[in-house]
């Protein structure tokens, strides 16, 4: 991992993570290619890179989304979005994580878009990840890990992960089982120690019912734009 410093300009008070969140959504129209259609993902820290990519959106083609939050919100400032099978390579996609480590292996699900977001990164040639410091750690696990689920197969999985050590649960909403933009449910697994993410990815994704799973290492990041009290660093891998 390499890593270079963009400096805030004034020595102004501690940075919010909402203005965290801002200054990496900003940063990352650096990596945004004229004249081409650009790869969105899903979450708060992306809600302000859309919103910054507003400003330049009479220069792109438009987007490629993650999830139906970020084409609601694309569509409302007037970038065009494209279905992914209409578009046969991104040369970017710009999205958030839960958790990032030190190769660029992420956690990512939060949002509830995982499996979108996974579609939309392997079409894309580089994964520009954008987040705040907080999300920066040794070793992927600590974030409860977001699992697509086919809604039959959920006890089952639950009981996978208990037999590895982790401790799963089906994420509700008001209530109820959170349906995903794909109709299916989540499950959100705590006490996993990530260690080796492609193997684990590799393993889980077979799993019968298993949709998707949270850990991006075969879509894992190029780029990683942190926010951090002095500045967006940028981190390549
Ligand atoms: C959504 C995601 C998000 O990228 C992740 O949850 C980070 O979100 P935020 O920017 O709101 O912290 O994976 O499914």
């Amino acid at each position: 991992m390499t890593q270079t410093n963009t400096p805030t300009t004034d020595a102004s008070p501690a940075l919010t993570q909402d203005q965290l969140k801002t200054l990496v959504g900003q940063a990352a129209l650096q990596y945004v290619v004229p004249g081409e259609i650009v790869g969105v993902g899903t979450g708060s820290t992306v809600n302000k890179f859309i919103d910054a990519l507003a400003t330049m959106k009479d220069q792109i083609k438009g987007a490629v989304s993650s999830s139906v939050a970020s084409t609601e919100r694309l569509q409302a400032l007037g970038i065009p979005v494209f279905d992914s099978n209409e578009v046969a390579r991104l040369s970017v996609y710009i999205d958030g994580a839960d958790e990032i480590d030190g190769h660029g292996n992420m956690v990512k699900g939060g949002g509830a878009a995982l499996t979108r977001e996974k579609i939309v990164a392997a079409q894309s040639d580089r994964f520009v990840c954008i987040a705040d410091e907080s999300k920066l750690v040794q070793t992927l696990g600590a974030f409860p890990l977001p699992v697509e689920v086919i809604p039959m197969a959920t006890q089952r999985v639950i009981a996978q992960f208990a037999a590895q050590g982790g401790s799963a649960k089906v994420r509700l909403k008001d209530g109820h089982p959170l349906v995903t933009d794909n109709g299916q449910f989540i499950v959100d697994v705590t006490g996993l120690q990530i260690t080796d993410p492609r193997a684990f990815e590799a393993e889980v994704s077979q799993w019968p019912g298993v949709v998707t799973v949270g850990v991006f290492a075969f879509q894992r990041a190029q780029v990683c734009l942190l926010g951090t009290a002095n500045g967006v660093k940028t981190l390549t891998f």
